[in-house]
């Protein structure tokens, strides 16, 4: 599925050169019949993106060599480009996280408003964790008021450019580290508050009992998305209640219903 965040055209098939393992091993837990096979024609016609691609992420080389079997007729230059297009828009999440500046341009983060992070719990001289923090949109916002924050991102170009970015801005307080959301890089009750925007999801219970251990008694676990216009008429998602967050809801200014959630540790 695509989101529409690029024109896919206007991208060279290089652009999975600047990827990393993580984001191949989330690529290779696409199952779509229709990807798989227009990806194993573009990957035929690109045998050195396929050697960096099964070398990068070793477990995970038989998904990709897989697929070039399947895909063992020739295939003229115009039918691979074609199917290297296609690739790029699906896959246009993984390409605006190696294009750090076009995920910046993006509305849901353009058109968020700090104060929807700031207003669920008083951040003032907290220890805060952002998982996934993508450009930084959480951990920059939190950083206004926290004491310390780390921003955790399992993507070299988004960590590269995080870095660069709390530089400008002079935000000494924000370490940017690399992790995942199932294996959070602390000890236990390290942090006031653990958030993420965006990130919490694929395994609520997993990352839940994560996001609990590196958190204080008494701390929080925010999820806070950014701004969207999607109508949301089945209200809150079902999985945090039922893992016991509360919740806060907004009209987006770009017209989408939005779920903030929350939880204390007791
Ligand atoms: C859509 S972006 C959102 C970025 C940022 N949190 C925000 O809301 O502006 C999702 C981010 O989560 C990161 N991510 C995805 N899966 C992750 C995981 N399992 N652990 C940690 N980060 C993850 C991605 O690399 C990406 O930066």
């Amino acid at each position: 599925m695509s989101y529409g965040w690029i024109d896919a055209k206007q991208f060279s098939f290089n652009t999975l050169l600047l990827m990393d393992r993580w984001i191949f091993c989330t690529i290779a837990k696409n199952q779509r019949q229709e990807f798989r096979r227009r990806l194993g024609i573009a990957l035929a016609g690109n045998p050195a993106i396929l050697w960096y691609i099964v070398n990068k992420c070793p477990e995970q080389a038989g998904y990709y060599r897989a697929l070039i079997q399947d895909a063992s007729e020739d295939y003229s230059n115009d039918e691979v480009r074609d199917c290297e297009v296609y690739v790029l828009d699906a896959l246009d999440w993984a390409v605006v996280y190696v294009y750090p500046e076009i995920m910046d341009t993006l509305g849901y983060i353009t058109e968020w408003d700090s104060e929807r992070l700031l207003s669920i719990t008083d951040f003032t001289n907290k220890t805060v964790l952002d998982i996934g923090s993508g450009t930084g949109r959480l951990a920059i916002a939190a950083a206004t008021v926290a004491k310390t924050v780390y921003a955790s991102e399992p993507v070299d170009r988004l960590r590269e450019y995080m870095r660069e970015k709390v530089k400008r801005l002079d935000l000494n307080k924000v370490y940017v580290i690399d992790g995942k959301i199932e294996s959070i890089p602390f000890q236990d009750e390290f942090f006031d508050i653990v958030m993420s925007g965006h990130t919490f999801g694929d395994d609520y219970e997993v990352e839940l009992r994560e996001m609990m251990r590196v958190t204080k008694p008494g701390g929080y676990i925010i999820d806070c998305p950014g701004e969207d216009d999607r109508k949301r008429p089945e209200g809150p998602d079902k999985e945090p209640l039922k893992l016991g967050f509360q919740y806060l809801y907004y009209t987006s200014k770009l017209g989408g219903d939005v779920y903030r959630y929350w939880k204390q540790k007791s």
